[in-house]
């Protein structure tokens, strides 16, 4: 684990005003006052940034504030700033806190608040997962339609409410599957991890609804929704859920079957962020 001080950390702060901080840093460092889109890149997506458009500026997401080092080592986080054929300013996240990582809930969160406060009114968030509904197969990208959230935690403090009913935009997801026709919509399951999930914690998410299993996204788009943002969320199936594939989950297996499946995701995910 890093030892990073982090103003996020001071319980007393005020996350929206260090996101905010966290913007005027990232227009400082990028030469770009104001993004539209923002986008985060889970494994096997990472891809898509090259065929946006053009690259305005890369910066290491630890010249920006409140952004955490990264938890694997030697894999340093960006920030990139793109400007699209058809002139739409979008913001790439390469720098993902998750939450297993027990930073707590606000720095999960923080990439998602510093891009509403560059303009962004839109969140794309992308992830490799596990499979759990029988019809899924490795390599088969999959658009969230809905989650359930099995961390017990929430970005949102105090007496905030906040409707989650069409927390993933519909108007975007048709956007997606115009893109692609053949797109899927499933239910995402996020589990606290790092572990991955017990056949029997699989069994109980497809039985409550779950169609896909993973570690981000759920907390991410609580949060874009609080900050006023549409969201479209998209999962790569990298595995079969434990217990769904008979042969134990790797690690490395799930890096592998995102990057079999880089070229093709990311021609996807260009394409629709170019059309939403
Ligand atoms: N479970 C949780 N997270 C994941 C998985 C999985 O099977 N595959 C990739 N991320």
């Amino acid at each position: 684990m890093s030892h990073d001080d982090n103003p996020l950390d001071d319980p007393g702060a005020d996350p929206f005003e260090i996101a905010r901080t966290a913007a005027a840093d990232l227009a400082r460092l990028t030469g770009v006052d104001r993004h539209d889109i923002a986008l985060t890149l889970g494994s096997g997506w990472g891809k898509a940034a090259e065929l946006l458009g053009q690259t305005v500026a890369t910066i290491p997401a630890t010249e920006v504030t409140g952004f955490s080092r990264p938890a694997l080592e030697g894999h340093v986080g960006t920030l990139r700033s793109i400007l699209t054929p058809t002139g739409k300013r979008v913001l790439v996240i390469g720098a993902r806190t998750h939450f297993y990582e027990g930073h707590g809930v606000r720095r999960v969160v923080h990439s998602v608040r510093t891009a509403a406060a560059a303009g962004a009114t839109i969140m794309v968030l992308t992830n490799g997962a596990g499979g759990v509904n029988p019809s899924y197969t490795p390599g088969r990208p999959v658009l969230i339609r809905d989650h359930i959230n099995l961390t017990a935690a929430s970005p949102l403090e105090g007496a905030t409410f906040v409707d989650l009913t069409d927390l993933y935009t519909p108007r975007l997801r048709e956007i997606a599957r115009t893109i692609d026709p053949t797109l899927d919509e499933g239910v995402y399951c996020q589990f606290r991890g790092p572990h991955y999930e017990t056949p029997a914690e699989v069994r109980m998410a497809g039985i409550i609804g779950g169609d896909i299993v993973g570690m981000s996204t759920a907390l991410e788009a609580i949060a874009a929704r609080e900050a006023g943002m549409d969201v479209l969320g998209l999962s790569l199936i990298t595995n079969l859920a434990a217990g769904i594939q008979t042969t134990p989950l790797s690690h490395d297996e799930v890096l592998e079957a995102g990057k079999a499946a880089e070229p093709v995701i990311s021609r996807l995910l260009a394409d629709v962020v170019e059309a939403l």
